[in-house]
């Protein structure tokens, strides 16, 4: 209670007091050195102008001398060229000196806070503290003992009086290429120095936080109108977060946040500068924009995936389409949509066909160095996972006007998206607080992240130069995960939005690449695009329990299920399996190796779709049915699932008789007066037909005792149905 009475007493030593104000006669000068308007330099200027502070930046545009400070020490540069800025000041009492690296800094207070807290460690120059004891560890117990707090010197901040700053600086001789953190370290450790120029380390965080190493001490605070840093060890608000060493990638996270970039209740206020909006544009205007389309293994819904590509909502003729296709399973379709693509007047097309044989490494940076040879404005990658459900996606990315831009999708009910929001020591996936708030769209809004993927707009500003342009090649990396690692090398963001909904991605892991209709497997994997490829659209409003139902004769239902596509493709499957049986009592598919009522049929094991169909019945089938017959709780178990084909010449009708089911389901498969004459069931009990069945739709009948039926004779063509005896 005492000391806090005494440091409060003594923060005002350094303003004049009159009777209840205090007025501030001392002035702040931050300066930083840097040599590269980098995107981090960037961020630091911004982070300071949004809390009303000015630096002055040394350094800008001459080549660095300091050598490569992220690897090895380094940094001489820096206090040779304070010593040259300092010297007007160095008998400037009232002039208080704040330095601060700036590519790994974000300010997130302004002059009153940083007074305030530099008053009450009652020093006259302050560095920042840390955990590591860098560059030369065995200096470490020289320090003075810190009983509680960071204990080592970090020289990528500190704030003093300018005349002692000043002493500090020009205290040795320092070469460009040698140490600046040493140099500061060795004038602290000699106590005679210390004490003369009133030297303190920032032990607590007060002002400067250094993340490196403490990422368990600090958490985001969500004030009402600033998001900002609490230390929960040392119970302090840091104004200076220093993303130092490998920390910068949590900086970048935090940084999503702080400096008013993301605050609670205005979300996403940093989405809102610097914007480019489109709209503002005649379409003649926009951006020429190459859109490239990597197809590069087996992709469940291509198909889909290409035509939400063709159907963006941006104007052709600002468009030049390139297209990768590595994979051979894919070359009919890609090739047929690619020539389809050729007459839908973009400003240019090129194909890298699978023939052509290049890996996707090169087909990627082939990519990038196309969009410059046609003068493109931007890139915009798409990957064959990647469904553009917005149309509008490119139009958003774009708007944002961010240098590298990704949109945040997601495969559906996993946490599987488009970006990482933090990286392992190994530089692979590892998950950020915020990651699931982002992914659940909890929080929208653009944020900087180590890795993306799939989707995403690259501006020319970073295309033009080579030590920006990307580049998939890096070790042995998969190209993204290259591409990303060159980006964080070269101190490039690359952020992602989720502003708006932008589209899905497949999960392409349990993707068969065996069958003719390959995505008919996919009603677990991908649920979704395989109901809007397969489920009937009335399917839904069927399943709705205060919507009328269809009963052609007492008892039979009749419901939309699935859509003629679905259909088409599982007679053409049948087709193609061709195990067909010939229609007599002899079965050897039967356990008994006996058929009472035997048909020309094929059975869903023989397709290797039984489970796949029984999932459907369970899914799709059983809600029907249990609205129907009220109070009936199915278990949609069947041993009897397969195709029938009547033809007049081959078995064109089958006599009455009773489906060893509690119901059977029968689908019409394809179209009456079209693809075939007559057929139909009849239900000889009620005398009553159910004929011109309709595709897609499946018919529900109780399978014994009431419903004696018989298949009515096919006249012409073949008529295919599909046949479930459930509940047995
Ligand atoms: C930084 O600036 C130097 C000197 O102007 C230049 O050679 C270098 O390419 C720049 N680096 C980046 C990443 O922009
Ligand atoms: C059955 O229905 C058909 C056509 O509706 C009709 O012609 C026939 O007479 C009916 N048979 C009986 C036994 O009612």
């Amino acid at each position: 209670m005492f000391l806090s009475v005494l440091t409060a007493s003594l923060a005002v030593i350094g303003c004049l007091v009159t009777q209840t104000t205090c007025t501030e006669d001392r002035d702040l000068l931050i300066v930083t050195v840097a040599t590269n308007e980098t995107d981090g330099f960037k961020r630091f200027i911004r982070s300071l102008n949004i809390n009303g502070l000015q630096v002055k930046v040394l350094g800008l545009g001459l080549a660095w001398e300091g050598g490569d400070v992220k690897n090895v020490a380094g940094g001489g540069h820096k206090v040779n060229l304070l010593k040259e800025e300092l010297r007007k000041y160095k008998d400037d009492a009232k002039k208080i000196i704040m330095f601060s690296d700036s590519y790994d800094v974000i300010f997130t207070g302004g002059k009153d806070a940083i007074f305030e807290r530099f008053d009450k460690l009652n020093a006259q120059v302050v560095f920042a503290a840390e955990d590591y004891c860098w560059p030369n560890k065995n200096l470490a117990s020289q320090y003075p003992r810190v009983p509680f707090g960071y204990k080592y010197l970090n020289s990528g901040g500190f704030i003093g009086y300018a005349p002692d700053v000043y002493k500090i600086v020009t205290a040795h001789e320092i070469k460009n290429e040698d140490d600046d953190q040493l140099y500061y370290t060795e004038i602290f450790l000699d106590e005679k120095l210390r004490k003369l120029y009133g030297m303190k380390l920032d032990t607590q965080a007060k002002i400067f936080q250094n993340l490196n190493g403490q990422y368990g001490d600090v958490s985001l605070k969500f004030d009402e109108d600033d998001t900002v840093i609490v230390n929960t060890v040392y119970q302090s608000s840091p104004v200076v977060i220093h993303g130092n060493g490998p920390s910068k990638i949590l900086l970048n996270s935090l940084g999503n946040y702080l400096a008013k970039s993301w605050v609670y209740g205005h979300d996403c206020l940093a989405c809102k500068e610097n914007t480019k909006d489109l709209k503002d544009l005649e379409r003649s205007e926009y951006p020429v924009v190459l859109v490239a389309v990597f197809v590069e293994k087996p992709m469940p819904f291509l198909e889909e995936m290409l035509e939400k590509v063709a159907n963006l909502d941006y104007p052709k003729d600002r468009i030049d389409l390139f297209v990768h296709n590595q994979e051979k399973l894919h070359v009919q379709l890609v090739d047929e949509w690619m020539s389809r693509q050729k007459s839908a007047g973009y400003r240019s097309t090129k194909f890298i066909s699978e023939a052509d044989n290049i890996k996707e490494w090169h087909a990627r940076n082939l990519a990038v160095e196309h969009c410059l040879k046609k003068d493109c404005d931007a890139y915009f990658s798409v990957d064959g996972d990647i469904h553009l459900d917005n149309p509008e996606t490119l139009t958003h990315l774009l708007s944002q006007n961010r240098p590298i831009l990704g949109a945040v999708m997601v495969r559906a009910g996993q946490a599987w998206s488009t970006f990482w929001g933090a990286l392992n020591e190994d530089g692979f996936y590892a998950r950020s607080i915020d990651y699931m708030d982002i992914v659940n769209n909890n929080r929208r809004g653009i944020w900087n992240v180590p890795y993306l993927t799939g989707v995403y707009v690259i501006q020319r500003s970073v295309l033009v130069s080579p030590e920006t342009r990307p580049n998939y090649i890096y070790k042995l990396l998969d190209a993204d995960m290259a591409m990303a690692a060159n980006m964080r090398e070269k101190g490039i963001f690359m952020y992602v939005s989720n502003l708006e909904d932008y589209g899905h991605l497949v999960e392409p892991n349990y993707f068969p690449t065996k069958y003719l209709h390959n995505d008919m497997w996919q009603m677990k994997a991908n649920k979704e695009d395989w109901e809007s490829r397969y489920i009937s659209p009335l399917y839904w409003n069927a399943l709705d329990l205060t919507s009328l139902n269809e009963m052609p004769c007492p008892d039979v239902y009749w419901f939309p299920i699935f859509t003629p596509r679905f259909c088409k493709e599982l007679v053409e499957l049948a087709n193609d399996n061709g195990g067909w049986s010939d229609g007599s009592n002899n079965d050897p598919r039967l356990a008994g190796g006996y058929e009472n009522v035997p048909t020309v049929d094929i059975h869903m094991n023989q397709m290797e779709f039984e489970q796949e169909w029984l999932w459907i019945l369970r899914h799709y089938v059983k809600p029907l049915a249990e609205k129907v017959y009220l109070g009936y709780d199915s278990a949609a178990r069947s041993i009897m699932n397969f195709i029938v084909r009547y033809r007049p010449k081959e078995q064109s009708l089958l006599r009455p008789h009773h489906d060893s089911s509690t119901y059977t389901l029968n689908v019409g498969l394809n179209r009456p007066h079209i693809d075939y004459e007559g057929g139909g069931a009849r239900f000889i009990r009620y005398n009553c037909s159910v004929v011109n069945t309709r595709v897609g739709w499946g018919l529900l009948h109780p399978g014994r005792l009431t419903h004696y039926h018989e298949g009515l004779r096919t006249t012409r063509g073949t008529r295919y149905i599909m046949v479930s005896f459930i509940d047995p």
